[in-house]
């Protein structure tokens, strides 16, 4: 049997979406990129237009669609604050209904479905670092459940179809990804400092800036999706991939104003509402199921991100919301 498989990838124009495309196309699969391009452009994925086995669906997972297809990866899905509030309620629909949507359809194509969940669902969390066991912190009506528990619902719909219908599932809860490619106005930490350290503008910090986040590098963490996907069945899930060193967004900013050559200033911000003080992954699962962890060093992911920034044009990026 041909081991080239027909492969949705859902929020495919994405910044995780677009390179887990690369990576499918690179190992010869057909590739279907599915996307709304709420957060995204079609310049994300325009290099692959041309490719045989490359094939793009302007779409959104809110709605049902029919396709054919051996295996779907669901990333489709606001991911930064500033996007995901944007639209509430849209979020939700997006997170809840986009799971429906694709369960329904693995379940008829006997197809096997991911979804990216995220280390959003454990909240503000009592217990450092996170494992797959805690069941987390959520406020569910702060500004942020429209994500968290969206996310957290998803979860939800993902097992009851596997118990209820066997499909085939995974869920990773991926935790703070960065690297080229992402959007350049998403109001993440690290796009953020970049592109204010490369304007020479002041860096904002919120709070006293000794809050702690872990970084992964986007290669590393598409690495473990497919790892995951590809792994046995009888490990569905949930497992974390993230990279377990901790940072401060201190220490953050000033290696980008060190790799950027910036002589930007640092300024204090107040705290957001719900913003988590503390969150790192608990890798054991990843590392002992999957043979994985992440080979990245922040310094050297950081490094090619600034790079990647530096050569892009701001002017061929649309702002998704105004909230950014
Ligand atoms: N990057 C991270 O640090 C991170 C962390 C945790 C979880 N995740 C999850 O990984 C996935 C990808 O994140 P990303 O960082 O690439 O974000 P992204 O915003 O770059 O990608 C999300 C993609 O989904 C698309 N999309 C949004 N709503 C849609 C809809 N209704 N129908 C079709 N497409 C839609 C967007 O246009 C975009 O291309 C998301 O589900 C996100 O929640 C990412």
């Amino acid at each position: 049997m041909s081991s080239i498989k027909r492969i949705l990838v859902t929020g495919g124009a994405g910044f995780l979406g677009a390179h887990l495309c690369e990576r499918l196309l690179e190992r010869g699969h057909d590739v279907i990129c599915l996307d709304n391009f709420f957060t995204s452009q079609k310049s994300n994925v325009a290099h692959l237009l041309d490719r045989p086995n490359f094939e793009l669906i302007r779409h959104d997972v809110t709605l049902p669609i029919f396709l054919e297809v051996d295996e779907v990866y669901n990333l489709a899905c606001p991911a930064a604050p500033g996007h995901y509030q944007y639209n509430p309620i849209k979020t939700m629909k997006t997170s809840v209904m986009g799971a429906i949507n694709l369960l329904g359809m693995a379940k008829r194509c006997r197809a096997k479905v991911l979804q990216a969940s995220t280390s959003e669902i454990y909240g503000d969390p009592e217990v450092h670092p996170q494992p797959e066991s805690y069941c987390g912190m959520v406020n569910p009506i702060g500004p942020r459940a429209c994500y968290d528990e969206g996310k957290r619902a998803a979860e939800t719909l993902f097992m009851d179809y596997h118990r209820q219908n066997r499909v085939n599932i995974r869920i990773v809860r991926i935790f703070n990804t960065y690297g080229p490619g992402m959007h350049p106005f998403d109001g993440r930490v690290v796009s953020n400092f970049i592109c204010q350290a490369l304007a020479g503008k002041d860096i904002p910090i919120y709070g006293d800036g000794s809050q702690t986040r872990s970084f992964c590098y986007r290669d590393d963490l598409v690495e473990g999706m497919i790892r995951m996907m590809d792994g046995p069945d009888d490990f569905i899930g949930p497992v974390n991939l993230g990279n377990p060193e901790e940072f401060t967004i201190l220490e953050l900013a000033e290696l980008v104003l060190e790799l950027s050559g910036s002589r930007s200033k640092l300024v204090h911000k107040p705290l957001p509402v719900d913003d988590p003080v503390r969150r790192r992954p608990d890798i054991t699962l990843a590392k002992t199921r999957l043979g994985w962890q992440p080979t990245v060093p922040l310094r050297e992911g950081l490094g090619k991100t600034v790079e990647w920034f530096r050569s892009i044009d701001l002017g061929n990026y649309r702002p998704p919301t105004p909230n950014h």
